[in-house]
C-alpha cells in the first residue's frame, strides 16, 4: 500500500495560491485555507512524474479485486492523483464506486437521445461531499487536529459528521437557522456532531463565521475552500470517465453552489490531460437556481465577476448560496471548456425533480436542476440530441422527504413568486375503502401508466 502511494503519477506536491501574480507556495504540513501572503484560495499543485497512461489504468481496474479497504474506496482506489497521506492517517467509508444509470424517460423528458446520470447521492453519507470529506479528514488526522469545523446548507455536514466520528474527532457543524432540509440535520445529530443552527443567518453567513473560528491551531475546516477537499471531488470525475471507459463525454452537468465541485471536476480535467490520461475535455455546465444565481447573472452579463445575491432563495436549499467562494476556479473552467452557465426556475427543478423519481433514480432538489438545463439548454438549440451527456446527481432522494412529499401532494409553491406549482408529475397517495374492488380497480387505471 505504501509501496503503491511512493509510485505516485505525481513526484511532488504542495500547497500553492491560486493568485497569479502571487503563486506562493506552502508545504503540505501546514494548515492553512487562504495564502498568508494575499489572502486568495489555495489549491495543491502537483509535478507530474511521466507515468504511462496505460499502466494507471490498468492498475485502477486491478484494485477493483482487491479485499484492501483503499483499494474498495471509490476515491483512494486513485491515490496516486490525490496528495500523499500515510495509510494509518486514512479515514475511509468506501465512499466512491457511485452508479452511471442511462434514464429513458428523463432523456425523453428533455428531448436528447441519451441521458446518463452519476448518482453520487449512493455514497455512504448519500451525497457528493464524501468524495472530498474522506481525504480531508484524513489530512486533519494527519496534522493531529482536534476539533473539525463547518457551514453547511447541510449535506458538509452530515458527512463531515460522520468522519469525523469514524475518526474519534469532534465535529462542529454550524447551520442556517432555518431552510435546512431535516433528513440532513437528523444525519448531523446522529453521528454525533455539536449542531449549531446560527439564529437569522444564511449559509453566507455561517461561512464567514467559520473562516474566522478556523484561525485557532487547533481547529480544522472542512469547507470547500479546504484544498484536501477538492483533491478527493476531483476523482468523482477520474471514476467517471473509468466507468466510461475513458470516453470523454460531450457534456458534463453540475448544480453550482458554493462552486467547489465545479472547481474540482476542471482540476481533475486539466490533471488528467497533462497525464496524457485524456485528449479533450468535456464542456462543464454549470446550473443555479435563478433566486441564488450569481455565476449565472455574471456570465449572461458578460462580466468577470460576480455580484454577490445578498438574500438568495430556492427551495433547493443546498444550493441557496448568494456568494460562492469558488466562483473564480467556476469562471475559469466555463471559459476553458466552452460549456454553459445555466439559472433554472423553482417550477423547473420541481418538475425535472419528479421526472428523475420516474426514471426509478430520484435526488434531491439541487441535484435535479441538472435535467431541467439539460431540457432548457436543448430548447435553446445549445445541446444536440445525439452528444453524450453526463449530468451528476449530487444528492440522495431521502435527504429532503418534505420538499417531494409536498410537491406530489401539490402543497409546493414557488418561493419566488408566492404561486403555486403546477405538478404535472404529482403523484399523491390515495385513501381508498378497505375492500377489495375499491383497490383492483387501481391496478389498470390509464392515469397511472409509465
Ligand atoms: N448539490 C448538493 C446536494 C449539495 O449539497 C451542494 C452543496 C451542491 C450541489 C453544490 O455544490 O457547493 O460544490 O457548488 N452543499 C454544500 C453543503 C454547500 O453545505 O452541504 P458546490
Amino acid at each position: 500500500m505504501d509501496e503503491a502511494i511512493m509510485r505516485s503519477l505525481w513526484r511532488e506536491a504542495a500547497l500553492e495560491c491560486l493568485n497569479e501574480a502571487c503563486r506562493q507556495r506552502y508545504p503540505l504540513t501546514e494548515k492553512l485555507f487562504a495564502c498568508p501572503s494575499c489572502g486568495d484560495l489555495l489549491w495543491i499543485a502537483y509535478e507530474p512524474a511521466g507515468e504511462e497512461p496505460d499502466v494507471a489504468r490498468a492498475r485502477w481496474r486491478e484494485r477493483r479485486l482487491s479485499d484492501d479497504p483503499l483499494d474498495q474506496s471509490g476515491v483512494w482506489r486513485f491515490r496516486e492523483c490525490l496528495p500523499p497521506i500515510a495509510p494509518s492517517h486514512i479515514v475511509t467509508l468506501r465512499e466512491g464506486n457511485t452508479p452511471i444509470y442511462r434514464a429513458r424517460f428523463c432523456a425523453q423528458y428533455a428531448g436528447v437521445r441519451d441521458l446518463l446520470f452519476k448518482h453520487l447521492g449512493l455514497n455512504p453519507t448519500g451525497s457528493f461531499k464524501d468524495y472530498g470529506m474522506t481525504v480531508a479528514v484524513s489530512q486533519a488526522r494527519a496534522l493531529g487536529a482536534r476539533i473539525l469545523l463547518c457551514a453547511s446548507t447541510g449535506n458538509t455536514s452530515a458527512s463531515m459528521a460522520a468522519y469525523a466520528a469514524r475518526a474519534g474527532m469532534r465535529a462542529i457543524v454550524l447551520i442556517p437557522g432555518e431552510n435546512v432540509a431535516m433528513g440532513k440535520v437528523a444525519q448531523a445529530l446522529e453521528y454525533g456532531a455539536v449542531t449549531l443552527q446560527v439564529k437569522g443567518a444564511n449559509f453566507d453567513d455561517v461561512l464567514r463565521l467559520v473562516r474566522e473560528l478556523s484561525a485557532r491551531p487547533d481547529v480544522y475546516l472542512l469547507n470547500s475552500l479546504n484544498p484536501f477537499r477538492i483533491e478527493g471531488q476531483k476523482v468523482i470525475f477520474i471514476e467517471l470517465l473509468d466507468q466510461l471507459g475513458w470516453e470523454v463525454p460531450e457534456h458534463l452537468v453540475v448544480p453550482g453552489g458554493n462552486l467547489g465541485n465545479s472547481a474540482a471536476l476542471f482540476k481533475a480535467m486539466v490533471e488528467l490531460r497533462q497525464l496524457g490520461l485524456i485528449a479533450r475535455w468535456p464542456k462543464l455546465t454549470i446550473v443555479q437556481a435563478q433566486g441564488a444565481s450569481p455565476l449565472a447573472e455574471a456570465v449572461a452579463r458578460g462580466a468577470k465577476c460576480i455580484t454577490p445575491v445578498a438574500q438568495p432563495r430556492t427551495r433547493a436549499t443546498a444550493i441557496r448560496i448568494g456568494h460562492p467562494v469558488n466562483w473564480k476556479r467556476a469562471l475559469r473552467a466555463l471559459e476553458a471548456t466552452g460549456g454553459f452557465c445555466v439559472a433554472v426556475s423553482e417550477e423547473e427543478i420541481a418538475e425535472a425533480k419528479a421526472a428523475i423519481g420516474r426514471d426509478g433514480i430520484g435526488c434531491e432538489p439541487a441535484s435535479a436542476a441538472t435535467l431541467a438545463a439539460v431540457k432548457k439548454l436543448r430548447e435553446q438549440g445549445k445541446l444536440v440530441p445525439s452528444e453524450t451527456i453526463v449530468a451528476l446527481l449530487t444528492g440522495h432522494l431521502l435527504k429532503d422527504p418534505d420538499y417531494t412529499l409536498r410537491y406530489h401532494s401539490g402543497q409546493l409553491d414557488d418561493v419566488l413568486t408566492g404561486r403555486p406549482l403546477s405538478g404535472r408529475l404529482a403523484n399523491p397517495p390515495i385513501s381508498v375503502e378497505p375492500h377489495l374492488d375499491a383497490i383492483a380497480r387501481y391496478f389498470y387505471d390509464g392515469r397511472f401508466s409509465t
